[in-house]
């Protein structure tokens, strides 16, 4: 619908008067200016504001990925590679990753159209704990994991303490599990780099109580009201809240 047209809908003004309003430049689309007439916009996708003031409420979406290996957490990459949001083809609402995966990373990614909600999810200070397993090269001895328990020494500083434990071996390589609250960039792999023993593949397989079950590679699922409750009050109830 022209927006315009959606505007005089929304008893902003006329359709006259709207396309004034438009030219004068006190309308956002999704938080972008729009000064040209015939803009289409999606009523109930899009986010509608006329002097900084929303006028329509757009439905919130929340929704797990079982991100498969070789697609970007973004919504768009300049490269041209399959991003997470390819994977969502029935999804009408735009949303975005909340938070990363690398390229070569597969598990659970969370998306959404809620930004207080992703701030939540991925500020540092609410330690919404996150769940990997990771084959690394090498047979690696419990006591290599003590210094990953207790906080390792990267490049952009000390890490927070981690829960890690070994899952399994097999030929020269070893499966072990790390729970973090932190998400810094690359953060397992060069914490297992770390300790002599690089990464040769990466899951997350849990996000706080949230996990894969019954998820394939490449599909996913909405969040129900519930889980989304639930996960707000574990980010709130964070030691670091006043
Ligand atoms: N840590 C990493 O190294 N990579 C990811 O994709 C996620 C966590």
């Amino acid at each position: 619908m022209r927006l315009s047209k959606y505007l005089a809908r929304m008893g902003v003004a006329s359709r006259r008067k709207s396309e004034e309003i438009i030219a004068a430049g006190r309308v956002k689309v999704n938080g972008q200016t729009i000064v040209e007439q015939g803009v289409k916009i999606a009523p109930g996708n899009d986010r509608i504001e006329v002097d900084e003031q929303i006028i329509n409420e757009v439905e919130k979406v929340y929704i797990l990925l079982y991100k498969p290996r070789g697609y970007i957490s973004s919504v768009y990459d300049p490269q041209g590679r399959a991003t997470v949001i390819d994977l969502l083809q029935d999804v009408k609402k735009r949303v975005y990753p909340v938070g990363r995966l690398d390229f070569d990373t597969e598990g659970l990614l969370i998306l959404s159209n809620d930004g207080d909600f992703a701030n939540l999810m991925m500020h540092p200070r609410y330690e919404m704990k996150k769940k990997y397993e990771a084959w690394v090269k090498g047979n690696v001895k419990a006591s290599e994991l003590h210094s990953l328990e207790k906080g390792i020494l990267l490049d952009d500083g000390m890490t927070s303490p981690a829960i890690v434990r070994i899952l399994g071996k097999n030929n020269a390589r070893t499966l072990v599990e790390i729970e973090i609250h932190e998400g810094r960039k690359r953060q397992v792999k060069r914490m297992c780099a770390a300790i002599g023993h690089p990464v040769l593949s990466l899951k997350r397989t849990a996000i706080s109580f949230l996990s894969l079950e019954d998820l394939q590679a490449g599909e996913y699922r909405y969040l129900n009201i519930d889980e989304i409750k639930k996960l707000r009050q574990i980010a709130e109830s964070a030691p670091n809240i006043s």
